[in-house]
């Protein structure tokens, strides 16, 4: 099996945001990952989240790496910022400037490269030997809650069938009901928000989706 493992990703998006760190660790705790943390600028998408000095408090009490996902029309402006704040993965988005990759690289980061999910992957081919990462959008960026999109999912059965080893995420509408169908495209990191912060047991609902993601995979736990 040349997928690599599965990692949980929650989005901080669902998170209380007058409690971060509190369930930052909770979360932690209860087996996440990656902490997932999703920057939209009122341009790219419609919706306003947080900036780098948000990012710098979170890395101050992160146990696990930060996944940054940045939903903004200029990301060569900003992406060193974000990985001096401390992104551990800063993903920008195939529509805006792809050419933030190499300066993610440059500071530091690991590159990721999202894509809408009305966009084409076919341009993702050429690009990647450029990344370190690539997210499927399954739905709109913008809203935590929407509902998964599986219309996407051939787009992560392409990339492996190119032969691209390295992570694939997949983020909107990941759920214990979800998760299966993503994981057995070839998606391993799961990014999920309202499924687990939504949840009233954040533990099981995260073994549930690693369990159930690791079945289809064909990866014992
Ligand atoms: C959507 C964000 C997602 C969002 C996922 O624009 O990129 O990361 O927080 O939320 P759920 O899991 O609730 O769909
Ligand atoms: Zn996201």
């Amino acid at each position: 099996m040349s997928t690599p493992p599965v990692k949980i990703a929650p989005s901080l998006l669902s998170a209380d945001f007058v409690n971060l760190a509190r369930d930052v660790a909770a979360v932690e705790d209860a087996g996440a990952d990656w902490l997932h943390v999703d920057v939209m600028d009122g341009h790219f998408v419609p919706n306003l989240t947080i900036g780098p000095p948000v990012v710098k408090a979170l890395k101050k009490v992160a146990r696990r790496p930060l996944d940054v996902h940045i939903m903004i029309t200029n990301p060569e402006r900003y992406a060193a910022d974000y990985v001096a704040a401390g992104a551990d993965v800063l993903t920008c988005h195939l529509e805006t400037h792809p050419d933030a990759l190499e300066l993610i690289r440059e500071a530091g980061g690991r590159a990721g490269l999202a894509v809408n999910p009305e966009t084409d992957i076919a341009p993702v081919r050429d690009m990647l030997d450029r990344v370190d990462m690539v997210l499927v959008m399954s739905v709109h960026p913008g809203f935590g809650g929407q509902s998964f999109m599986p219309e996407v999912l051939p787009k992560i059965e392409a990339l492996r069938e190119w032969g691209y080893t390295g992570d694939v995420e997949i983020d909107g509408g990941i759920a214990p009901k979800t998760i299966g169908d993503a994981a057995a495209a070839g998606a391993n990191v799961f990014v999920a928000g309202s499924a687990v912060f939504g949840s009233d047991d954040w533990a099981a609902t995260i073994r549930t989706m690693r369990e159930t993601a690791e079945a289809r995979l064909g990866v014992s736990a």
